[in-house]
């Protein structure tokens, strides 16, 4: 892959005549596409029968693409097995958690565990990189199309057996799991790992356990599944590899990515949303510390299918998020799709060019993005998105947690989407960093919405601490033990120890009335809560209104040359923003945060280093302008000319960036 900044769209040739290849091939390079994704669901055009293979069309494709100066994003086509794998073979298809099993059709249909799936994904792997993998035009690969995006875990016959070995590896015999699990609870106990169930439908809820496990195990089975086909590529090409996913799917990103070369996400957020578009960029960007990750898709304009549709973007907002996206850390943006589709069922999406070959209504916005592509390509490939100072720790093993409890409907991309906004809106640059990420660098670390906290991470917080890191914990975080059970030493086991303040009890505190009081703020709590004692030295929070009253639920204890800040409840309402920002702002001034500024909300600061300069990328995503403080003389990249410190104002979706010379 080269040093470039790419601009792309899902392609797919395979539906369309040569005349409408030849002329998409001209519209491409007027509109500066200079890289396409193709091949993920097109198994049946590469192997129409059963081991017949015949590659010629892509080969021939991806040659022409790379003549115009179209680079290719080669794809494994195993989200779609044809119908010669799928026709009377219904164990090889994926069944739901009611048991039901799907048909031929759509796509995901089939069990990504069933042992002859993995062998014709091997075999068309192996063929495909064999026929494509040394072509000069493959500058990536991606593997299949977003993983667990429409299904979930699986409830065959043949995932049932690979549970059973799965059980038998983390636990080693069945006593342990039992006690593991508490399973004389309702006279679950079992007898031998064979008879432990799936999921599958039962009158009530299953065990806490049970249901957890089962969606670790799924999400270490995929992850398995892209590790074998990525050491098969491996073999015949040297290009990068990578797949398209999102914090929505049933994936453990964290484990995904680990044995793939970049990290790649789709979203399809609209304006009204825009922190859930950026949560991306500071989360993908520390899957592959220090390699760009890609926006593998997005909608030009909306997205759509037979049965909904989104409202189109409002133009200008393309460019701010190519704008935020390539500032934040990427090294690509690209569409879903470049040519409207003609059939299947997604015909309403948007598109760069339409089924008919003219320009979409979002065709103009792609152009601007392209603009700014030529405009920023030098500035962004001379710096790197700086290391924030302040993390937040995502955990995709948290989210399964929280499906199993999910108390009141929780989900965690909710949860920490909220929180994740609060931190936006404070101007405060942010990394999102997966559970096993490095704390080097950081001042201050959030890990909320975790139920269960491994271990190593909490050593490696404590250490963060200990170094002079500010930790703040909770709310809803280390009330639970790895097997989804609760612990038996104290509340929040070995969190609590290692924290040195105690939790008196733990409940919900939602609709009870309680209200607490810091930061100068009162505020209702809820959520699942965890009360501290007061009169300990460490109180900052403190319960002035029901059940607990008196008592405490934010308390921080000092730790070497750092501090732990357990959060023991979730502030509510508007008076409850108020106390977490004050919260935030006091640790962040604790933690001499410096990577801050005064951004108006809507409004964006990117920041990156070069060589002796920090560079500002100031960026509106509202649509409604805004403002930031200049701290000190810079220079503004576009009109090399001088901005002084002062106010800045920044129009409707403008990207502007700032240079400042560190000496
Ligand atoms: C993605 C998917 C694409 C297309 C797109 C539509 O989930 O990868 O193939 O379906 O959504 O928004």
């Amino acid at each position: 892959m080269e040093n470039k900044l790419y601009h792309g769209a899902a392609y797919y040739p395979e539906l369309w005549d040569e005349k409408v290849i030849e002329e998409d091939l001209k519209l491409m390079k007027q509109t500066g596409i200079n890289v396409v994704r193709i091949g993920e669901f097109a198994w049946s055009t590469m192997e129409p029968e059963e081991d017949i293979f015949d590659f010629s069309f892509f080969v021939k494709i991806i040659e022409r693409l790379y003549e115009n100066g179209i680079e290719t994003v080669m794809c494994t086509p195993t989200p779609t097995p044809p119908i010669w794998f799928t026709h009377g073979h219904p164990e090889r298809m994926y069944v739901d958690s009611d048991g039901k099993v799907m048909g031929h059709g759509s796509r995901q249909h089939a069990c990504t565990n069933h042992p002859y799936l993995r062998e014709r994904a091997a075999l068309i792997t192996e063929q495909l990189a064999k026929a494509a993998g040394g072509l000069p035009g493959v500058i990536g690969w991606q593997l299949d199309n977003e993983f667990k995006c429409h299904v979930n875990q699986c409830m065959c016959e043949t995932c049932k057996e690979l549970w059973h070995e799965w059980l038998r590896k983390r636990y080693g015999t069945i006593e342990n799991l039992n006690d593991a699990w508490g399973t004389k609870i309702w006279s679950e106990y079992y007898l031998s790992f064979e008879q432990v169930p799936q999921p599958e439908p039962a009158p009530f809820l299953h065990n806490s356990s049970l249901s957890t496990m089962y969606q670790l195990f799924s999400m270490e089975k995929i992850a398995e599944f892209a590790d074998e086909q990525a050491a098969i590529i491996r073999k015949f090409s040297a290009a990068p590899i990578t797949h398209n996913s999102s914090i929505a799917f049933g994936v453990d990103n964290e484990k995904l990515f680990n044995n793939l070369d970049f990290a790649s996400f789709d979203t399809y957020a609209s304006i009204d949303d825009y922190a859930a578009y950026l949560i991306n960029s500071d989360l993908w960007r520390n899957f592959k510390p220090g390699t760009p990750f890609w926006v593998m898709e997005t909608s030009p304009s909306y997205a759509a299918s037979l049965k909904s549709y989104a409202s189109p973007h409002p133009n200008g907002y393309l460019k701010a998020e190519a704008a935020a996206a390539y500032a934040l850390g990427s090294g690509g943006f690209c569409y879903w799709l470049w040519r409207q589709q003609r059939a299947g069922c997604e015909q309403p999406h948007g598109s760069v060019l339409s089924a008919w070959g003219k320009p979409t209504v979002g065709y103009a916005n792609v152009l601007e993005v392209e603009e700014l592509r030529k405009k920023i390509e030098p500035i962004i490939l001379s710096t790197k998105p700086a290391q924030a100072e302040l993390a937040i720790t995502y955990s995709d093993r948290a989210k399964a947690f929280l499906e199993t409890e999910s108390h009141r409907k929780l989900k965690h991309r909710g949860l920490i989407t909220d929180f994740y906004k609060r931190i936006l809106s404070m101007g405060i640059h942010r990394d999102l960093i997966p559970e096993g990420a490095s704390l080097e660098g950081y001042k201050l670390l959030f890990t909320p919405f975790i139920p269960y906290l491994s271990e190593d991470y909490i050593t490696r917080a404590k250490k963060f601490v200990e170094n002079g890191g500010i930790w703040i914990v909770g709310p809803l975080t280390g009330g639970r033990t790895e097997h989804h059970t609760v612990h038996t030493d104290r509340a929040l086991g070995q969190l609590e120890e290692v924290s040195g303040i105690e939790v008196l009890y733990t409940y919900p505190m939602d609709d009870t009335g309680s209200i607490g009081r810091a930061f100068d703020q009162s505020a209702p709590l809820g959520l699942w809560s965890s009360v501290f004692e007061t009169g300990t030295g460490h109180d900052v929070g403190v319960i002035e209104e029901g059940l607990s009253q008196g008592k405490a639920f934010i308390s921080e204890k000092s730790h070497g040359f750092g501090k732990i800040v357990m959060l023991g409840s979730m502030p509510l309402g508007e008076a409850g923003e108020l106390m977490l920002q004050n919260l935030i702002d006091h640790y962040s001034n604790e933690a001499d945060l410096s990577l801050r500024t005064d951004v108006s909300s809507g409004t964006i600061v990117a920041p990156r280093q070069g060589e002796g300069y920090r560079v500002w990328f100031i960026i509106n995503m509202d649509g409604n302008g805004g403002s930031v403080t200049i701290p000190h003389q810079g220079i503004d990249l576009e009109t090399n000319s001088l901005v002084e410190p002062g106010k800045l104002e920044i129009g409707r979706f403008e990207c502007k960036s700032i240079r400042f010379n560190e000496n």
